[in-house]
């Protein structure tokens, strides 16, 4: 699904030139769960955004489910973003003007889809997180682990083959980020290939594959295999999870012109 390989990211200001990547090379299997952790600085959210096509890269190679990204316009990107990614924020990254209902909308809305497919869609999504009930309800009315659902509820109504999840559950306090979890956790068990970014150890254990990102480059830690779900030892068990997505399902998490405004907000402070 995700492919980098010596990969690296160079940041430029006039007086620092910081190495955010380096020789950076992690291959993501369709199906797979991987936690990422690594201290503050490290380079994660870097990861993460150019894993999202919401940053370019300064060298090396990145493939996203099989499509050489390097080289690709502005909006070939935002296409295959679209079709293909679904993003989580630490953040939330929920727009307050807008209801619940309406905030889920906003990446179908790139799709031209008629408003009863939507709201079929925001429907399922909603219920999928919990929220049936909250639809018309403002971000500011709702708790924080309340918001992330919302955003996980976004992320999801395009049905997205790869989530990317920054400390997703950074700003809930335990039982709030056990309920997020559980739901990340179905995600996948229903066929998508997730990456998420966390500083918590028990929550990246749940993954069925541990990385370390330190100083920019990539260190991979122990694969977790739980042997109640599969007997099996990974290294032999590479078929990919059938996915049932209907063909062209996935859709728009983000426009074009949301990138920069996207990009701005992963790099918000919480
Ligand atoms: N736009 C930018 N311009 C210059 N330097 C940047 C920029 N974005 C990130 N960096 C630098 O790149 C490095 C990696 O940053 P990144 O945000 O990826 O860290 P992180 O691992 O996500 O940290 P945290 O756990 O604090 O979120 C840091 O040294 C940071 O200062
Ligand atoms: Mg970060």
């Amino acid at each position: 699904m995700l492919r980098m390989a010596a990969l690296s990211k160079v940041y430029r200001t006039e007086v620092l030139e910081t190495h955010a990547l380096r020789d950076f090379t992690l291959h993501v299997g369709e199906g797979e769960f991987v936690a990422v952790t690594g201290p503050s600085g490290s380079g994660k959210t870097t990861f993460l955004t150019i894993a999202g096509l919401l940053e370019e890269f300064s060298g090396g190679q990145y493939q996203l489910d099989g499509v050489d990204t390097r080289g690709l316009n502005d909006r070939q990107r935002s296409r295959l973003r679209n079709e293909k990614i679904g993003f989580v924020f630490q953040s939330f990254n929920l727009i307050p003007d807008l209801n619940v209902f309406d905030n889920i909308d906003v990446p179908l809305r790139y799709r031209g889809l008629p408003a009863s497919e939507r709201r079929r869609l925001i429907g399922e999504a909603l219920e999928r997180v919990g929220l049936s009930a909250r639809a018309r309800h403002y971000p500011s009315q709702m708790s924080g682990g309340q918001q992330q659902r919302t955003a996980i509820a976004r992320a999801l109504v395009g049905r997205p083959r790869l989530l990317l999840a920054d400390e997703p559950t950074g700003n809930l306090d335990t039982h709030m980020a056990q309920g997020v979890m559980q739901l990340l956790e179905e995600l996948h068990r229903d066929g998508a290939t997730i990456v998420m970014v966390t500083h918590d150890p028990a929550l990246a254990a749940r993954a069925q594959r541990q990385v370390h990102i330190m100083d920019g480059q990539l260190i991979e830690l122990a694969a977790y295999h739980d042997p109640r779900h599969d007997p099996r030892p990974r290294a032999q068990d590479p078929q990919p999870r059938a996915l049932d997505l209907p063909p062209g399902a996935a859709a728009a998490v983000m426009g074009a012109s949301d990138v920069a405004a996207s990009v701005a907000s992963a790099r918000a402070p919480a």
